[in-house]
């Protein structure tokens, strides 16, 4: 039994019907909404059945992880979230995959024992996720002098994410205008991009330098000389929401944050206005001297985000439940198989573009 969890959201639905294609087993469809979770059910090509679930109540996530291989969880927003799933699923001796997470839940998770033998991947959707894990395609047995990660494009913001991204701050997430360089962090080294064209992206863009934390595991593991990432919008609408509620909410709390997450959905909604539905992920790689040949440019395209994300998570469900991923707690981007994972991506249809050249 395969517990899906948040399965009818905007990344849920596509993860339940790639692992129901897939079909790695039958599954258990959970939401706090028992009609759309069994309105979704009945569509999926595999045997699934619906479960209202909240999981903010422990006996009610208990059962429903009880008796699963596995259990996925596209719900959030994942400072509620956090490992409170995850520790379900292991009390049940299921393995787990989570939309979010980050180091956070992995942190929350390390150090007390409660992981056992058990699999954990956090945190694998498009960003992060696919955004760590793609660049590795091009520094395979060859670090790079300098690796450019630009992520981003038009897509409405549902509401979990909007608050999410406006929980996105602080250390053990990134550093905005911060590049990696010889080894650290080289903060306010960058600045704004505005109005470029670069390859992929259908409209000039204007991208925002913020250092993930995931982009510097990506510099560490690759060995890079220097890392820059840009999240991309395609217009100021955004970054200017997000920098707004940031200045008038600046202790970060999720309770006075909050409260700014319908005016970064409505920002979203004029970009989507103007702009359409577009997903772009660009990286490139510039080698050293001497370097061996190989990629420099990889570049994915899609249309919706979110249903993206849903295969990414898919694709971490089959690859756990394939062996393919030790025990222990893990984020997708330092664990997936970054050829099989672009192999999958190549043969999907959300996925409208992917080169490797
Ligand atoms: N890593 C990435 O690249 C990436 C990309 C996109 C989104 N995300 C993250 O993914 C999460 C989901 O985003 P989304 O846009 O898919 O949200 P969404 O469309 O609102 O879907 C949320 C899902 O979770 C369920 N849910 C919410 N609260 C729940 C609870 N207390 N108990 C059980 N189920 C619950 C909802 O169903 P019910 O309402 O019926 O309970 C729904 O199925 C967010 O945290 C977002 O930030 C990450």
């Amino acid at each position: 039994m395969i517990g899906i969890l948040g399965a009818t959201g905007a990344v849920g639905r596509t993860a339940a019907r790639r692992i129901a294609a897939y079909g790695l087993g039958p599954l258990r469809i959970g939401g706090r909404n028992l009609t759309k979770a069994a309105d979704l059910a009945s569509t999926l090509p595999a045997p699934a059945h619906a479960v209202r679930v909240d999981l903010n109540d422990p006996a009610g996530l208990a059962a429903f992880c009880a008796g699963c291989r596995i259990v996925v969880s596209c719900a959030g927003p994942t400072y509620q979230v956090l490992d409170t799933v995850a520790r379900a699923a292991f009390a049940a001796g299921a393995d787990y995959v989570d939309i979010g997470g980050e180091l956070a839940a992995k942190d929350a998770l390390t150090g007390d024992g409660v992981v056992g033998d058990r699999t954990a991947v956090f945190s694998a959707g498009v960003m992060p996720g696919l955004s760590g894990l793609l660049p590795r395609l091009l520094a395979k047995g060859r670090p790079p002098r300098r690796l450019d990660v630009y992520v981003g494009g038009a897509a409405v913001f549902t509401p979990l994410s909007a608050v999410d991204a406006l929980l996105t701050r602080g250390p053990r997430f990134g550093e905005p205008m911060a590049a990696w360089r010889d080894g650290r962090v080289a903060p306010g080294t960058l600045a704004p991009l505005h109005q470029v064209r670069l390859p992929g992206f259908p409209v000039p863009v204007h991208a925002w330098p913020y250092l993930t934390t995931e982009a510097q595991t990506l510099a560490t593991d690759t060995g890079a000389g220097e890392v820059r990432s840009y999240n991309v919008f395609v217009s100021n609408r955004l970054p200017e929401a997000l920098a707004a509620a940031w200045a008038e909410a600046p202790d970060a709390r999720p309770e006075t944050l909050a409260p700014y997450a319908e005016t970064v959905v409505r920002a979203s909604l004029r970009d989507n206005a103007d702009f359409g539905a577009f997903y772009v992920m660009l990286f490139t790689a510039r080698p050293r001297p001497g370097a061996p040949p190989g990629p420099t440019r990889v570049l994915l395209t899609a249309v919706d985000s979110y249903a993206l994300s849903g295969v990414v998570m898919a694709l971490a469900t089959r690859a756990v439940l394939s062996g393919a991923v030790p025990p222990g707690v893990h984020l997708a981007a330092e664990v997936l198989d970054p050829d099989a994972t672009a192999a999958a991506l190549r043969e999907d249809a959300l996925v409208t573009g992917l080169t490797i050249e």
